[in-house]
Parts: structure tokens; C-alpha cells; sequence
């Protein structure tokens, strides 16, 4: 009789033990953690406590690290289409009109692709295609950066403080867009974010991180799960507890650093 191989099922994300050392000085240390299939984590902590350290490090962009990260049962070094990275800034291209932007990673001008216009009216930029970025506004750059993110079907997204550039409301629209992609493609995304709304507000989890340089320097002191259904309201009480809880630990955290 031939048995069948069945992959056991695994995280789509799994950080294990993962330490990284600047100058003698430690930033992460034995960071452990798993991402499921289209889960929001958000990552939250002092700064310089080493939240964009850890998302290069998963993003392969920084292979210098000790520890494991895996990917969907396979080790992951260096960058992968499977996951995709949206930083502070858009960083788009200035030279190249909106939808050859998005459709970069396919190569240059590829901006004719069906899958750009479908991401850009998703992003609600549909008349924006033939636009320069410098034609833009921030909010309309960042939603370009989520269509250029997008473009080569991640499975991850990897968010570096992504709305912290912009004002409230365009911020909250953001956000709710994030929320859609996200649900729509099936996406997860680790976020980094100084905003306790914003992390209570989107997430499936918020993990904190302690600061570098002390004693207990670059550990994950609090994985929180958010069990509030969506769609959530921004004043759910049950998130009002939670950001007192959160609040705290920062807090607290704070209290070893002085
Ligand atoms: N290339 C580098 N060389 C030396 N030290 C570095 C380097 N990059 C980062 N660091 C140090 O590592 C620590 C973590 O930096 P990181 O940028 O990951 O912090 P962060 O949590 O993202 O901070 P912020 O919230 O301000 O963005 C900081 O103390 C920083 O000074
Ligand atoms: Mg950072």
C-alpha cells in the first residue's frame, strides 16, 4: 500500500530565536514567534527597541542575523517574491508613471499588465495610471505603494510604520484600505506601528518588544491576542481595555529604560 505524503500544516511565518548584535550590543534577542495565513500582527515598542531591525531581517533584506526564519516550511534568506515590503515613505520611482510603479517587480514599463488596473482600482487610483508620483499626494503615494506591494501576489506583507506620514483621516482611510487588501488577497502582514489605536484597531495580535541596550534588551515581552470581530468599531470597548493594557506594558517597559 503507497501512503500518501501529507505536508503537515505549518505557520506561514515562523521566527525562531532570532538575535542580532550592532557593535558588541544586543538589539534582538531569542525573538519566537509564528504568523498564521492571512493574520494581522501588529509590532509595537519603545524606539529604537528594534521593530525595523526584525522586519529586514524577515524581509531578507538583512541576513547578518542568528536563528531561524521560516517561510511557509522553508528557510527564508534573502528577499522573496512571496513577500512583499511597504516602508514609511512610498519610495516609488519618479521617473515612471503610477502603473509602471506598481507593476516594477515584473520588470520596467510593465504598467500595461491587466493586474496593475485591478490593483489600482482597489486602491482607488484608477484615473491616476499615466500619473508621475510627483503628481501625487502622500496618501495617494502610499496607496500606490500597497498596489506595487500587492503586484506580485505575497503572501505577506511587511508594513515599516506605513500611515505615519500622513494626517488622521487619510490615515484612517488607509488603514480600513489595508483591511480590505488584506481580506481580499487573502494577505497577512506584520506591521510596525507607533499608534495603539491603529494596532488594536487592525490586528489579529500585537506582539511588544523590550528596548536594545538593557537587561531583557530585544525580547518579546507580550504577544496579545484581539478577539473583537470585525468590522470594529474605533471606540469598541473591549479595544479601550486592551490599550490600557498595552499602554502599561509600554510603560512599564519604559520604567527599565530610565
Ligand atoms: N546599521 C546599523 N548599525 C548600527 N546600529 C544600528 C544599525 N541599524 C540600527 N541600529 C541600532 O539598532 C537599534 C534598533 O534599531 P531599529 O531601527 O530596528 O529600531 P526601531 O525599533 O525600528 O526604532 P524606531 O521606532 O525609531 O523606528 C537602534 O539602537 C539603532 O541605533
Ligand atoms: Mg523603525
Amino acid at each position: 500500500m503507497v501512503i500518501p505524503f501529507v505536508r503537515p500544516a505549518c505557520s506561514l511565518l515562523e521566527v525562531r530565536e532570532v538575535g542580532k548584535r550592532y557593535d558588541g550590543r544586543t538589539v534582538l534577542d531569542g525573538v519566537t514567534f509564528a504568523l498564521q495565513r492571512g493574520e494581522i500582527v501588529s509590532l509595537v515598542g519603545p524606539s529604537g527597541c528594534g521593530k525595523s531591525t526584525l522586519l529586514r531581517a524577515i524581509a531578507g533584506l538583512d541576513g547578518d542575523f542568528s536563528g531561524e526564519i521560516w517561510l511557509d516550511g522553508v528557510p527564508q534568506r534573502g528577499s522573496s517574491a512571496r513577500i512583499g515590503v511597504i516602508f514609511q515613505e512610498p519610495r516609488l520611482l519618479p521617473w515612471l508613471t503610477v502603473a509602471d510603479n506598481v507593476a516594477f517587480s515584473a520588470g520596467p514599463r510593465r504598467g500595461s499588465d491587466p493586474r496593475v488596473d485591478e490593483l489600482l482600482g482597489e486602491v482607488g487610483l484608477a484615473d491616476a495610471r499615466q500619473a508621475l508620483p510627483k503628481q501625487l499626494s502622500g496618501g495617494m503615494a502610499q496607496r500606490v505603494a500597497l498596489a506595487r506591494g500587492l503586484f506580485p501576489k505575497p503572501d505577506l506583507l511587511l508594513l515599516d510604520e506605513p500611515f505615519s506620514a500622513v494626517d488622521a483621516m487619510t490615515r484612517t482611510r488607509l488603514q480600513d484600505l489595508l483591511l480590505s487588501l488584506t481580506l481580499a488577497h487573502g494577505t497577512a502582514a506584520l506591521l510596525v506601528t507607533h499608534d495603539l489605536d491603529e494596532a488594536l484597531y487592525l490586528s489579529d495580535r500585537v506582539l511588544l518588544l523590550a528596548p536594545s541596550g538593557r537587561a531583557g534588551a530585544g525580547r518579546l515581552v507580550r504577544d496579545i491576542a484581539i478577539a473583537t470581530p470585525r468590522p470594529r468599531s474605533r471606540r469598541d470597548e473591549s479595544l479601550a481595555g486592551l490599550h490600557t493594557e498595552l499602554f502599561d506594558g509600554l510603560n512599564g517597559i519604559g520604567a527599565l529604560q530610565s
